[in-house]
Order: structure tokens, then sequence, then C-alpha cells
């Protein structure tokens, strides 16, 4: 079920009758540079207009307590205690490593919270990271920490490793937090150096097609990935003792040791290699208004991680498969960690209606499923959600 800040809220005023403040986390796309952020490379992300909503107050009674409304749970804690991960529920995880972290920038007052929001889950739009970052962004407000920005993204990608279990990289945490409307970031994930690109399609827009599948052990699978990287950087640092990460690699090194890679090292890593120079070369295509350009690439992604880093699925495949036999696509690819979710397609304008419904129902004929579309709006990364705002929702 779907949440809205006007829901939060709601259900805040009911549960504890006092007045909160509330901030909106939005999920991201990213255009191109996929696995290529835990290898020093380069990301294309961008927020958009699904997000997770906070409601927090200070809890007059001085008993902490989170309420989910997805999972229509509640969970009380002492923020003076130790914060541990906790067996169950689960979701509780994402937001005690906040927490653990935070509680090194000061004391923490008890606070009530409700939270809930709109993302789809488990289609690659990273609510697990719009849910730390806004509750990071929250608590900061609430205790005066003023903590900024980008040490909130450090503190939320902390949660997820240490807490969650997920050795991810920084884009998505990044995206949530320091999106601007209507603008890409391109980031440099070495030296988190970013910019802005404004995003004008146009003719086109942004269409993306859920699979609505998450196969199984897509956690284990991706920190599976980020040791195959890890393990072909150790090869090469034997004959370039200055590499330290993918990024100071170029694909006639690779080659030149090819032999020595074990299993499917090679692979993983001529992916992750070609994919930072496309992206490079890709955002050339972006500030040229070159969007044909720009969609080819986007195919030749999705190709490298199909093949070579194997992280698609048969469903994500055959949309993709529509996508670039469909004149009115340009550009389409899977799009996050991999192995279900969405592909982000690239779509003239006066061609989406056809496209979605010849999507819509080959996959219906040939997989029995339903897939899910969303267009998307560029937003800006998490925000307080003021009453004025809430009133034009309404
Ligand atoms: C997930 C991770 C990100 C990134 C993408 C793949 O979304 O959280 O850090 O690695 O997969 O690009």
């Amino acid at each position: 079920m779907d949440f809205l800040p006007q829901d939060v809220a709601v259900k805040f005023r009911e549960r504890f009758s006092a007045e909160p403040l509330l901030v909106r986390a939005p999920g991201r796309i990213n255009l191109i540079g996929e696995h290529t952020d835990y290898n020093d490379g380069f990301v294309m992300p961008a927020a958009i207009d699904y997000g997770t909503y906070f409601a927090l107050a200070p809890a007059t009674d001085g008993v902490t307590e989170i309420f989910s409304l997805k999972f229509n749970e509640t969970f009380g804690l002492d923020l003076d205690g130790e914060i541990i991960p906790v067996k169950n529920p689960s979701w509780v995880n994402y937001l005690l490593g906040v927490i653990h972290q935070l509680k090194q920038h000061g004391r923490l007052k008890p606070f009530k919270c409700v939270f809930g929001g709109n993302i789809p889950i488990g289609s690659g739009l990273s609510s697990s990271a719009s849910v730390e970052c806004g509750f990071a962004f929250a608590l900061n407000e609430l205790n005066k920490l003023n903590i900024d920005r980008q040490k909130l993204v450090l503190i939320a990608q902390w949660s997820e490793h240490n807490f969650v279990g997920v050795k991810c990289g920084i884009m998505d945490q990044f995206a949530s937090m320091m999106s601007k409307k209507g603008h890409v970031i391109l980031l440099d994930c070495r030296s988190l150096a970013y910019s802005y690109s404004p995003f004008q399609l146009s003719e086109h827009s942004l269409v993306l097609c859920d699979t609505r599948v998450k196969h199984a052990l897509v956690d284990s699978d991706y920190n599976t990935r980020r040791q195959e990287c890890e393990r072909g950087v150790a090869r090469l640092q034997k004959h370039y003792p200055e590499v330290r990460s993918l990024r100071d690699v170029d694909e006639q090194m690779l080659r030149n040791h090819e032999g020595e890679f074990e299993g499917k090292e090679f692979n993983r890593c001529l992916y992750v290699v070609q994919e930072i120079a496309r992206v490079q070369s890709a955002n050339h295509d972006l500030k040229n208004n070159n969007l044909a350009a720009f969609g080819k690439k986007m195919f030749e992604t999705h190709r490298g991680l199909s093949e070579l880093y194997q992280v698609s699925c048969e469903e994500l495949d055959f949309f993709v498969d529509i996508a670039q036999k469909h004149t009115g696509v340009i550009g389409a690819r899977m799009m996050g960690g991999g192995f279900g979710g969405c592909t982000i397609n690239l779509v003239r304008n006066e061609a989406i209606d056809e496209f979605i419904t010849a999507l819509t129902k080959s996959y219906q004929s040939s997989f029995g499923k339903e897939a899910g579309i969303y267009r998307v709006a560029l937003e800006n990364g998490v925000s307080i959600v003021r009453e004025h705002d809430l009133n034009m929702i309404l």
C-alpha cells in the first residue's frame, strides 16, 4: 500500500496528538553508471517524485517509538541503551544503524515517529536509501546536531553496510540527499566531487517499467560481485602497484593479464572498466544534447550487465529486448542492483502509450505477470515538507 505525506501526518496526529516535523526522502533513478560506485567510478543518478515520508516530534513521555505504516508495526527503544541490529522486525535495522551513528554526534532526545511511503519496494528505486536518509535528516533536525548533508549520506550508507548487511556503494544515499529538481548528478564516487546537469528531454520522457520480480539471494549476490571486483584489483596490483580500484584500470591492462583471473572475475572487471569509461562519454553526449548517442550507451550498459556482470534476469532482458525493437525507444537498460526490479527507458513522447501497451501485453502473455509503469519527474533531495506544501497536495 502507498502512503503520502498527508497520510503520515494524519497518522502521527492520531497516535501521538502532537504536531510533527515532516520530512520527504526521495527514491532515485540512475541514467547510467551501474555497479560503478563501489569501484570508485562515476554515476549519473537523480531523485524522483516517489519517496518515504517521516513525521517526528520529541516524546513528551520520554519513550521512543517508531511506527511503520507499511508493516503496521511499532518498535520501541531506549536511546540511551546499546544500539545493535535486531532479528525482528528487520525494517528497524535501517533506522537503528542511523541512530547508532548519530549518537556519536550528541545525545538524542526521545522521540515519536511515523513513516511510510510510495516507492515500490524491490524495484531498484532505492527505497532503503530513502528510509536511511530521511530518518538521518529528520533526527539531525530534531536534535539540532548540525551535521551537513554529505556527512548524513555517509551515515546512511554506514547503516546499510553494518546494520542491514549490504555493502552498497554511495550512489543511492547521495542521490536521495543531494539531488536538485530537474537535474541529474554526475558524481565521482572516488572524490565525491559532483556537478548538476539540467535534464531536459524535450521530445522524450523517462519511463520506468517494473518487472515486479525480485529474485532471491539478491543481497548476497550483490556482495559477491563486489568481492569479485576486489579480487580482480588485488591480482592487478601485483603488476600495477599504483592501482587502488577498478577506476585506475583500463581495458588493455585487464587484457594483458586475462589468464591470471579466476572464475568470472575477468568478466566482472571488464564490465566495470567499460562502464566507467561509458559514463564519461555519455556525459559528453548529454552536454552536446545528443540523446541518440546517450540512449545507445544505455543499451550497451544493459548488455554488459546481462552478459558480463550477470545481474540481469529473464524478465529484465525481455523488457530491454522489447524496448530495443521499438522504434520509439532510444535507450533502455536494467537499473539499480539488478536480479529484478525496473528498466529505465528513454522514449519519444508520441510513442509512449503504444510502447507501454506493447510491453505490458507481451509481458502478460509471455510471463503471466503485470508490469508496473512509472513516469517519473526529477526532484530535490531530502527536504522538510511544510504545511503549505501539504495543503497543495491535499
Ligand atoms: C544498489 C546499490 C548502489 C549501486 C547499485 C548498482 O542500488 O545500493 O550502491 O551499487 O546497486 O549500481
